[in-house]
């Protein structure tokens, strides 16, 4: 078959989709859009980019929102494909350098192949499509258990986020080839257990790639696809942060960890309570777009709430300003962006008191689709503006 003559297959989805922006909201107004189930794509200085379904556009603008009409879906992903198009397994040119799960799989072995002594690849169980979620430890001494603070570290819950996985891949070529050499990273790794997951999401990240034209897509690849980051079980599906409708962007599955790959790394944290006290102590899941640190809760506008005293919350906005000022992020409390249940940070922290953040990555605005598909030569610059972040986090870790 001549690729270049087939019809994008995910477009059948992406149907009567068009892109929007709306100007000047407030955090109801955001919540509102969220709530619509449209797909919040990235928000900046009180402009929110979205796409929605002609449907929840029409609900929208009945609410009173005054909703601006960009572009057409459709239109976006065909003209991303320039007519040369990448072989079936590769991102399309001008972005090979980013991994696709083959690639990654290679280089996470090769890793520990190199660096036997302080890496350890396992996975902590398979994606809907039967792929490994592959899991990287970096200690030294790694194959004891010594008593460490652990970290976590998560990507590419959304399947069109690759930089994210360029993130994760960064941590753990960072830690293992600086080990002996920078003292900070051989320190960190001296007195730390860094988990890393580099994706939550092969098979979204692979649908997203095949036949060397991005889709757009964000789910996972169960039925119509889950949302995995409003499939987590705190106040799952609680507080119209998520959508009950399969089709949506945002929708949250038939029940909380219905997704096998939610379900697999719930299992991994979970195992990682030792004797009645959970071993790892705080959490990033990178995510792209919008240059944010954000922090728990996402499903109450309230500060504190269950589990979350007034000297947690200071201590998170404490934290996750340290954070942003260490990569020229904007920080804030998820919520104040808008309402999502069901999210990573929600249960880490509300079930097992991981101090846990979202980075939401480069760039700052998107321009539409292409804000999840920057070129492969920006992967470096910002994934190491991440360094020094990625330290603070592991500092903090080993603070009570
Ligand atoms: N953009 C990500 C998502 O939609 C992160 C959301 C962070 N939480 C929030 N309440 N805004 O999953
Ligand atoms: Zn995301």
């Amino acid at each position: 078959m001549i690729a270049g003559l087939a019809a994008p297959a995910g477009a059948q989805q992406l149907d009567d989709r068009g892109l929007f922006e709306v100007h000047d909201t407030d955090t109801a107004q955001r919540t509102a859009i969220a709530h619509s189930g449209a797909d919040v794509w990235g928000v900046r200085d009180g402009t929110v980019t979205f796409a929605a379904q002609a449907s929840q556009a029409e609900e929208l603008r009945a609410e009173g929102l005054d909703l601006v009409r960009l572009d057409d879906l459709d239109r976006m992903l065909a003209e991303r494909s320039p007519g040369v198009r990448a072989a079936a397994d590769e991102f399309p040119p001008g972005d090979e350098a980013y991994h696709t799960y083959t690639e990654l799989t290679e280089e996470l072995q090769q890793t520990v192949s190199d660096h036997g002594d302080i890496a350890k690849l396992s996975s902590v169980g398979q994606s809907h499509e039967g792929r490994d979620l592959h899991l990287i430890t970096i200690s030294g001494n790694v194959e004891v258990d010594e008593d460490e603070p652990e970290v976590l570290f998560t990507c590419n819950q959304h399947a069109r986020e690759h930089l994210t996985t360029e993130m994760c891949l960064r941590i753990i070529q960072r830690f293992t080839d600086e080990y002996g050499q920078d003292p900070t990273v051989t320190e960190l790794v001296d007195t730390r257990e860094i988990h890393v997951i580099p994706t939550v999401n092969p098979d979204g990240a692979e649908y997203d790639i095949e036949g060397g034209q991005y889709r757009g897509w964000r789910k996972n690849r169960q039925g119509s696809g889950t949302d995995l980051n409003r499939n987590w079980g705190y106040q799952w599906g609680c507080c119209g942060g998520s959508s009950g409708s399969p089709s949506s962007e945002t929708y949250r599955g038939p029940s909380a960890f219905s997704a096998p790959e939610t379900a697999a790394v719930a299992e991994f944290v979970g195992s990682r309570v030792v004797s009645g006290t959970q071993q790892i102590t705080a959490h990033i899941d990178f995510h792209s777009y919008s240059e944010l640190v954000l922090w728990p809760y996402g499903y109450t506008y309230d500060d504190t709430a269950e589990n979350m005293t007034p000297e947690q919350a200071k201590r998170f906005q404490e934290v996750g300003a340290r954070l942003a000022d260490s990569n020229g992020y904007t920080p804030q409390q998820s919520s104040d962006l808008y309402i999502t249940d069901g999210g990573i940070n929600d249960w880490l922290w509300g079930e097992h008191g991981i101090l846990s953040f979202t980075f939401e990555m480069y760039p700052a605005t998107g321009g539409g689709l292409d804000g999840f598909y920057p070129p492969g030569d920006r992967i470096e610059p910002e994934t190491q503006r991440n360094d020094e972040a990625v330290e603070i986090l592991l500092t903090e870790a080993g603070a009570a």
